[in-house]
């Protein structure tokens, strides 16, 4: 457990209360993240993530505060890119009783996490001229697609729509397009449609329900997967999983909430239900399912809400209401 900044350390207590209701069986390690300097004056991840990793292989995340322009990278990009996290995977599913501008949005999207336009590699050719280099190769192309047909698969989904601007940039996105198509042809059970981006953006918003799954680069997958969570009520209820070929780290897709942190407000749910994604993941998706169900007959009920979501409840009654419900879900 990475609790993080801000409201983190409350939403992730918040979430090992929820855990420990459902008897869940998970022991939990926490570890803070906040870079060492090491003997060469660079700041660095501390060593006890990677031992905890290299000894788990999989953790949950509060957010993490990234200072803008302070010349140390972002935390989350380090750790992405330490862990070889290379897929980023929001599902988008709106709740019921939770009143949004659509009501059956159920859609994920699959970001390519690793390269693109956050490859971080930036300079200045001269005064008042910077360069910035949008990397795409093979190999992370082909594996985000692959990740894309097998997650429709177990998922039972039918649809992946690859989204692009092979059109403009023809040579990086074209890469990325052609291996998709390619591992769509090794996929036949699965439909395979191509869509681009700014089309994506205009039907998103004009009927979401049309979507199934989506697969695209780490710009595109960045700005489309917050449009997606703002169709089903914002941040604060979206979970996401960053999967990797060793490892993977499930986190709340929103910020440190600065604003409230420390007044017990926060709304846990984004952890929550990225929890509940680990769980999954670990093969212990009945866990996954009570708790799931609690938190969202929570929220469907309506009696007990935080106040982003229209109520006045503090983050520690709306945890215990949920921790009574999963105790008598079966
Ligand atoms: N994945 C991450 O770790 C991550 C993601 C985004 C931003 N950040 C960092 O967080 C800091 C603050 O960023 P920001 O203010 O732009 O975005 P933010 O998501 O922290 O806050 C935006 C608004 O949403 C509210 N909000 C967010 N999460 C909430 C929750 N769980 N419950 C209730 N309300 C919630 C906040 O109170 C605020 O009004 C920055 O340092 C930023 O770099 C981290």
């Amino acid at each position: 457990m990475i609790p993080g900044d801000g409201i983190g350390p409350e939403i992730s207590q918040a979430v090992k209360e929820i855990f420990a209701s459902a008897g869940a069986p998970v022991e939990w390690e926490d570890v803070d993240v906040t870079p060492v300097k090491g003997p060469d004056g660079v700041f660095r991840l501390p060593q006890k993530i990677f031992d905890s990793m290299a000894e788990t292989r999989i953790g949950l995340k509060g957010p993490l505060a990234t200072p803008i322009g302070k010349g140390h990278q972002s935390l989350n990009l380090a750790l992405r890119k330490s862990f070889n996290l290379y897929a980023n995977v929001r599902p988008c599913k709106s709740i019921e009783g939770f009143k949004t501008p659509y009501d059956d949005v159920n859609l994920i999207t699959i970001r390519e996490n690793t390269e693109g336009e956050y490859s971080g590699i930036e300079h200045k050719i001269v005064d008042g001229v910077v360069q910035s280099i949008k990397l795409i190769t093979e190999n992370a192309s082909r594996r985000v697609a692959e990740y894309a047909f097998k997650y429709a698969r177990e998922n039972n989904r039918s649809t992946v729509t690859v989204v692009h601007k092979a059109n403009i940039m023809r040579m990086s996105d074209g890469l990325f397009l052609k291996c998709c198509r390619e591992v769509a042809n090794k996929n036949k059970d699965i439909r395979f449609t191509e869509s681009y981006l700014d089309t994506v953006c205009l039907n998103m918003v004009q009927d979401p329900t049309q979507f199934d799954v989506l697969v695209m680069p780490n710009l595109y997958g960045d700005i489309l997967s917050d449009l997606c969570a703002g169709l089903i009520g914002g941040l604060g209820v979206t979970p996401s999983g960053n999967i990797g070929e060793d490892g993977a780290i499930f986190e709340s897709v929103h910020g440190t909430a600065p604003d409230i942190a420390g007044q017990d407000k926060a709304n846990p749910t984004a952890l929550l239900l990225s929890a509940v994604m680990m769980l999954r993941h670990m093969g212990l998706g009945d866990y996954g399912r009570r708790i799931e169900k609690a938190a969202l007959d929570t929220v469907k009920d309506g009696k007990v809400l935080t106040a982003d979501l229209g109520g006045n409840a503090t983050c520690s009654a709306y945890t215990k209401e949920i921790c009574a419900r999963v105790q008598n879900t079966p």
